[in-house]
């Protein structure tokens, strides 16, 4: 199995608390921190992209590592938000590290669950090889939906976070991953305009669905905790390991109140739950990665924990992975 040797994560400076989502959309702090425990999020400034966010987390990654862009075989970046339509970002990110001529690519599309996915297709390339690969949840979301639609537009965030997993022991062994998709749900979390069923033109346009997320809030709500917790459940089985042995979940950060019950289902204390949702609200792909980033960061982890990663996202996707720092 595959070993994490290095962590990193950035998210924009720009704070936009709720009192000032309340000020541009009919809503306010108490709906969001009810519905949600969201109080604020970051948004990324002009002059930054999805390429700039996952620039940041890469080289904290790097560096974190011991390594240089040099000792970089792969990069692979989970976004739904990405830098432009053709080429994938992680092309990009190729030449603005200035790595070698490498392998790169990126998931598209799988939504929150992104960066568990690429953890698995990373783990599985690198059993067949071994290499250091670059890992990436990135995403720019606020560019990317409208922010008049109060349904949607407060949740969400801007950040990245990238691990490098290679195959000497080092960090944090991954253990396992679990990893399930759902397709016939795909309608009740979708942004459908700019794709070949409905290309960018005037009137996706005059209509407002070239940024319009739908989105079935109680149904994605209870798919979300059922998948993430029955994940979780499966990757410690599959280790061999229990939810008592676990120290700290990593889940999906899209709302307290999922995290909750995913906790509940679990059957784990408050304490071993990481939750930074409050400060960045739900920030897609990074979610993860950008949580673990902070754990590994203010000592929530320590050498010999067991961690749990697990998401849920468009598709609808899910997965779990079991890390043993
Ligand atoms: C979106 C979500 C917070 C809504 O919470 P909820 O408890 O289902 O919402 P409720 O049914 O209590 O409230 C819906 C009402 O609030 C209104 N509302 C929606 N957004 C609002 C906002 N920002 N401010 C104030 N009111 C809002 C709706 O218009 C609706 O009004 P109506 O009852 O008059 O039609 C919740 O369903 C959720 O988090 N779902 C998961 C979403 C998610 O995680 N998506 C990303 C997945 S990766």
């Amino acid at each position: 199995m595959a070993h994490i040797m290095g962590f990193g994560g950035y998210a924009p400076e720009r704070i936009v608390t709720n009192d000032e989502w309340a000020q541009r959309v009919d809503t306010s702090d108490e709906w969001i921190t009810q519905r949600t425990g969201i109080k604020r999020r970051r948004f990324a400034a002009d002059d930054e992209s999805t390429l700039t966010l996952a620039a940041a987390a890469a080289r904290g990654a790097i560096g974190d590592a011991g390594l240089t862009p040099a000792d970089i075989d792969e990069i692979v970046i989970a976004t739904d938000t990405p830098e432009v339509r053709t080429p994938d970002t992680a092309a990009l990110l190729q030449h603005e590290l200035g790595c070698r001529n490498v392998p790169t690519y990126d998931l598209g599309g799988s939504g929150c669950a992104g960066f568990i996915q690429a953890m698995d297709v990373a783990n599985s390339r690198i059993a067949v090889q071994p290499k250091n690969i670059l890992v990436i949840g990135v995403e720019v979301i606020t560019r990317m939906i409208s922010l008049t639609d109060r349904a949607t537009a407060v949740l969400f965030g801007d950040a990245a976070g990238a691990v490098i997993m290679g195959s000497q022991p080092s960090k944090a062994e991954v253990l396992g991953i679990v990893s399930g998709t759902d397709g016939s749900h795909a309608e009740i979390l979708t942004l459908t305009a700019g794709g070949t069923r409905r290309p960018f033109n005037a009137s996706s346009l005059a209509s407002g669905d070239h940024n319009r997320l739908v989105m079935d809030g109680k149904k994605v709500f209870t798919e979300a905790v059922r998948r993430m917790s029955e994940a979780s459940a499966e990757v410690l089985r599959r280790v061999g390991r229990t939810v008592g042995e676990v120290s700290l979940v990593i889940p999906h950060q899209a709302n307290l109140r999922i995290i909750e019950a995913v906790r509940k289902k679990m059957g784990l204390e408050s304490g071993r739950v990481f939750v930074n949702v409050h400060e960045y609200g739900n920030t897609g792909s990074a979610t993860v990665p950008f949580a673990m980033w902070q754990a590994v960061l203010t000592n929530r982890i320590e050498k010999g924990d067991l961690v749990v990663l697990t998401a849920f996202g468009a598709g609808f996707h899910w997965a779990a992975a079991a890390l043993q720092f």
